[in-house]
């Protein structure tokens, strides 16, 4: 087999073959019969020819199997995980994983870094002092086994491909590829092992996928690869035109997450939340409908079940289990600052990605690998969309190390849309299966 040939093949817009993708991968990763010049080219063939769902699934498994794969047959009972392509705000696994780990269904998940305007799931659980985030895989095993939960940090040997091909792509103009992109959540969501996954592919300005017709083909698509893999699958596609919740920001995200599991979150991520927690429960079979799964799902709020798995779960991982009970041992910003309105008018959309940013000048996220986070600083939304604001009303409170926010200020502000209508804003736009 020649790579020239695989390239020619994609690019005349020909079907490839499980052995023609799997030599690209192969030898791409271990960097011998592949260059980089002819990944490149490949990418940009796939790009435009696209892949249909076989093949993707092929080009799934070749990456999957470039690593290691968590075995994770030792844990009993059912394992799930979940996804997500990557919010303003998102700090669902906080409450979900919790939620269903107290319900005796088994949540063994490893999380990557990634650059971020917030930081991932793993900066906003280090924000609890002492939480370790670098376990041994036996002793992941050991734990979920014990207390039915684990959130930990990708090994480096998970995907190994995968960490290649991404670099290539975010140089090669072929990030935005939907079969790319498919495989390369799909292969490290495989890698770490859960029978059932559940994804909330994120859609609108804050997100990758700016539109529900490209979002709602990733969704199908990942359904159909984890699917012809032997797992239960659903992905739901939620709205990110406004950031999800009210809190940005590590610390502020994770005391939002444990306002939630008290039963006191924001309307819209508590939506989210149930709703995933939903999914989960009924593809673990301990539901036989969705509307019983959902009512599980609060029952686990109501009886403060979750909240005391989440403690055990910090607790588990080296963390302070006491800043959960009393979240106002979380250390402050120095300041908090307003940002008004300068109108009255309804909140129209808030551009999550501006909101984003904001945070991450204030220093908690990471625009480089390297960059060190400040888990204290974030953004507070005091209006959300549909919400009506006056003249001199707080739009949003700052939370900042720094006295000067000038710039954080202008993005924020620069972020509301206000008009004279009313907007209801739906939250979930759709549920794939
Ligand atoms: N997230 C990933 O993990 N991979 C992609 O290609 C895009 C988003």
């Amino acid at each position: 087999m020649r790579a020239v040939d695989i390239i020619e093949k994609k690019r005349n817009g020909n079907k490839l073959t499980e052995d023609e993708i799997k030599f690209m991968v192969d030898g791409f990763t271990k960097g011998d019969t592949v260059m980089d010049y002819q990944m490149s080219a490949f990418n940009m063939a796939v790009y435009f020819r696209g892949m249909d769902d076989e093949e993707a699934t092929w080009m799934t498994k070749a990456m999957l199997h470039s690593g290691d794969i968590l075995d994770l047959s030792m844990i009993k009972g059912v394992k799930v995980d979940k996804h997500s392509t990557g919010g303003v705000g998102d700090k669902t696994s906080l409450v979900v994983a919790p939620l269903v780990a107290s319900l005796g269904i088994k949540f063994a998940k490893m999380s990557g870094r990634g650059l971020g305007h917030t930081g991932g799931t793993l900066d906003k659980l280090e924000s609890i002092p002492g939480y370790n985030i670098s376990i041994s895989q036996q002793d992941f095993i050991d734990q979920v086994n014990r207390i039915g939960i684990a959130l930990i940090g990708q090994t480096k040997s998970l995907v190994p491909a995968d960490k290649k091909l991404y670099a290539l792509r975010d140089v090669t103009a072929t990030v935005e590829s939907i079969p790319l992109i498919a495989s390369s959540i799909m292969s490290k969501k495989l890698a770490s092992g859960a029978d059932v996954i559940s994804l909330d592919v994120k859609v609108g300005s804050g997100a990758f996928m700016k539109d529900l017709d490209q979002a709602t083909k990733l969704a199908e698509l990942m359904v159909s690869i984890g699917k012809m893999c032997g797992k239960k699958m659903s992905a739901e596609l939620t709205n990110m035109d406004e950031p999800l919740g009210l809190a940005v920001g590590n610390s502020l995200e994770v005391i939002e997450a444990i306002d939630t599991l008290n039963g006191h979150g924001p309307k819209d991520f508590t939506e989210l939340c149930m709703e995933v927690s939903a999914e989960l429960i009924l593809d673990s079979g301990l539901a036989k409908s969705h509307s019983e799964a959902l009512a599980l799902a609060h029952k686990q709020i109501e009886n403060k079940e979750a909240l005391h798995k989440f403690v055990e779960l910090v607790e588990a991982q080296g963390g302070d289990g006491s800043y959960v009970l009393n979240p106002d041992k979380f250390t402050k910003a120095k300041y908090v600052k307003e940002v008004v309105s300068n109108q009255d008018g309804y909140v129209t959309k808030i551009d999550a990605l501006a909101i984003g940013h904001a945070a991450m000048y204030l220093g908690g996220g990471r625009a480089k690998m390297d960059d060190v986070i400040d888990h204290a600083v974030g953004i507070v939304l005091n209006k959300k969309v549909g919400d009506y604001v006056r003249k001199g009303e707080p739009l949003a409170y700052i939370h900042s190390n720094k006295e000067d926010i000038s710039l954080e200020s202008k993005c924020v502000f620069d972020a509301y849309k206000l008009g004279k209508d009313k907007i209801e804003p739906k939250l979930i736009l759709k549920v794939v299966k």
